[in-house]
């Protein structure tokens, strides 16, 4: 949590904020923030340039189990899908949704179990903070079933995690210690015990 207060404490106006955290990788603010014309192979964003290739290799995709002719070229992103809604508000995808919460409300009622996890605060102040994913979960309104643990990876503390449930859902919401924006490209080994134990329960 630290970052997060030295950066309310030295930013307390708006344009202060942002020239504090102009140069700042927000994906995880503990990574060096990378030029994308110029990518350096210490950048994370590096190796996307080869997870195109990757998922465009067919021996890939057959392992993958994906039916032939079923795509065509694999895209990072497809930038032009958004045009098809004719609307530009975002860099791809067709329009921004700003919350799902209505229909995380919906799934509650449902014979169904549920695992968000996510990391704890590298990312702070950035994209999704912490706050906010534990706030949709408690408004929610679910009976806390079992409270903050932690979870064990090679006998290191890999993170924790706490289980709602009511009636037939359960919801598992876990933090993954030091994980940037996407937990499992961060911390590869957590997200696949957390996965694993979960499926396995
Ligand atoms: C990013 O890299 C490009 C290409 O090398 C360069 O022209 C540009 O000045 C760099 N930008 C920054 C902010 O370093
Ligand atoms: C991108 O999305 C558009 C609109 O849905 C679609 O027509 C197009 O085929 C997609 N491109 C790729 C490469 O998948
Ligand atoms: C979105 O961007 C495209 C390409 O720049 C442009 O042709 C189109 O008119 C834009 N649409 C809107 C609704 O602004
Ligand atoms: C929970 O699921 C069981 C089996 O599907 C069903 O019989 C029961 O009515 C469900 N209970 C609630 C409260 O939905």
């Amino acid at each position: 949590m630290s970052y997060t207060y030295i950066l309310v404490l030295f930013c307390s106006l708006r344009q202060k904020t942002v020239k504090c955290t102009s140069i700042i990788n927000m994906e995880d603010i503990l990574e060096p923030l990378c030029n994308k014309s110029d990518l350096k192979p210490y950048c994370r964003e590096y190796y996307y340039v080869f997870a195109v290739d990757w998922a465009n290799d067919e021996a890939v995709q057959q392992a993958l189990n994906i039916r032939r002719g079923t795509i065509g070229k694999w895209e990072f992103y497809n930038t032009t899908m958004h045009y098809s809604e004719g609307k530009n508000d975002t860099f791809c995808y067709a329009y921004d949704i700003y919350s799902s919460f209505y229909y995380h409300k919906k799934l509650v009622s449902k014979n169904s179990r549920a695992l968000i996890f996510r990391q704890v605060d590298n990312t702070a102040p950035s994209i999704i903070h912490l706050t906010f994913t534990s706030q949709w979960i408690a408004a929610l309104g679910l009976p806390i079933d079992s409270p903050w643990e932690p979870f064990y990876v090679d006998n290191q503390v890999g993170g924790y995690e706490m289980t709602y449930v009511q009636n037939n859902f359960s919801l598992t919401f876990a933090t993954v210690k030091g994980a940037g924006h996407s937990v499992a490209q961060y911390k590869p080994k957590e997200a696949m015990v957390l996965t694993d134990r979960w499926l396995a329960s």
